[in-house]
């Protein structure tokens, strides 16, 4: 199908600057691309018709930031925090084990079956991060592995120090020989600065060298206490900085003078009991704000966006329409592409239809799927 018009939807959220969502509308796509937006049963000819019944329609789901190159579950862990203990980095060099002794077949096929979960719940881009190979070939592996899934592909060989070096000689290792190997399968680069984790002139230094070779920087920062990671990543020109947990008042007007975008995980702070970051305060000083699932299997082993909906308008403070915001357009925002996220004349034709007559659904009825259909050009 080469053309095709969603007719009859009921309410149609674009994002047009000016009209962000529409009542009673029809949208075209063309070639993989919206080409026309207008009332419903104006549209002009095309080769096919989908009825839309008065559903809403969105754009898919962006989850800017996930873990999906990983073996192995920490169900123990999830359960000894809901009976009081606290989530620390440390967890990761298990998955690390396990991760390492998989086959490319069974990274992969773990994969595809998280996406085919986020796919289904909506979802029509992923960034994918490394992180658990933590060896130059394990690393390599990830991205080149990750890289078949999509173009977002993050290389995080600095998430912890593994057993048998010290901080220096690992960062010395990443920046040195495994950037180089990991950065053509890659576009971004990222680091946990955080305690139990990298310090922020280690962050530094492995970002620094990361845009050295081109690529583009993120950072996990603020998810265990307050850190200067935050306006590293601001300092740095990061596309984003993710968690944001705990901001000072310096952190937010940082980040609301910024281009970096604030990727809030909603998912780790269910999974791991932490105080909720506290979207309003970022909304209200200017910050731009993106949503994610952090999808790993530590600190959030989720592949819904529509949960991180839920949570977000009932604990992080945000409107349902500045939810669905920060999980599209955010998203896109998060990963600096301009063609996704949004359905305005010239996008990509990534279309969620949900089985309700507003987006608002989305946190109303928490659990509950609610996708209808999920439309994507061939790519
Ligand atoms: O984003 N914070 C660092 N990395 C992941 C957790 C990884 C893990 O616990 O396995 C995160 O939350
Ligand atoms: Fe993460």
């Amino acid at each position: 199908m080469t053309s095709y018009v969603i007719d009859n939807i009921g309410l149609l959220v674009t994002h047009e600057v000016d009209r962000p969502e529409r009542r009673d509308s029809a949208l075209v796509v063309d070639d993989g691309r919206v080409v026309w937006v207008g009332p419903a049963g104006t549209a002009p000819v095309v080769d096919e018709r989908i009825d839309a019944g008065g559903r809403c329609v969105i754009p898919g789901f962006v989850d800017s930031h996930s873990h999906l190159m990983f073996a192995g579950d920490r169900a123990d862990e999830f359960e000894a925090r809901m009976a009081g203990q606290p989530y620390a980095a440390g967890g990761i060099r298990r998955t690390v084990r396990l991760t390492r002794d998989a086959s490319d077949e069974q990274l992969l096929n773990n994969a595809r079956r998280l996406l085919a979960e986020m796919r289904a719940q909506g979802t029509t881009t992923v960034e994918i991060k490394s992180g658990y190979g933590l060896t130059v070939d394990d690393e390599v592996r990830a991205v080149r592995l990750a890289s078949i899934l999509t173009p977002e592909v993050t290389f995080l060989g600095a998430h912890v120090v593994p057993e048998g070096f010290t901080s220096e000689r690992y960062v010395d290792l990443v920046v040195g020989e495994m950037l180089a190997a990991c950065a053509p399968y890659s576009r971004w680069i990222d680091v946990f600065c955080e305690t139990g984790a990298f310090t922020v002139d280690e962050s530094r230094r492995i970002l620094t060298a990361g845009i050295a070779v081109g690529l583009g920087a993120r950072v996990h920062a603020g998810q265990l206490g307050e850190s200067e990671g935050v306006r590293l990543a601001v300092e740095l020109g990061a596309a984003s900085v993710d968690h944001c947990t705990f901001l000072s008042e310096a952190d937010i007007e940082a980040l609301a003078g910024s281009q970096t975008v604030a990727t809030l995980l909603p998912g780790v702070e269910f999974s791991t009991r932490q105080p909720w970051p506290d979207a309003r305060r970022l909304l209200d000083a200017g910050a731009t704000v993106a949503l994610a699932t952090d999808c790993n299997p530590g600190s959030s082993f989720t592949s819904s966006m529509p949960l991180c909906i839920a949570l977000a308008v009932r604990d992080l403070g945000m409107t349902s329409y500045e939810a669905v915001r920060a999980a599209t357009l955010g998203g896109a925002q998060a990963l600096r592409r301009d063609d996704i996220g949004h359905l305005t004349p010239g996008a990509a034709a990534d279309i969620v239809i949900l089985d309700a007559p507003t987006y608002v659904h989305l946190a109303y009825r928490p659990g509950v799927p609610l996708i209808h259909r999920v439309l994507t050009p061939a790519r």
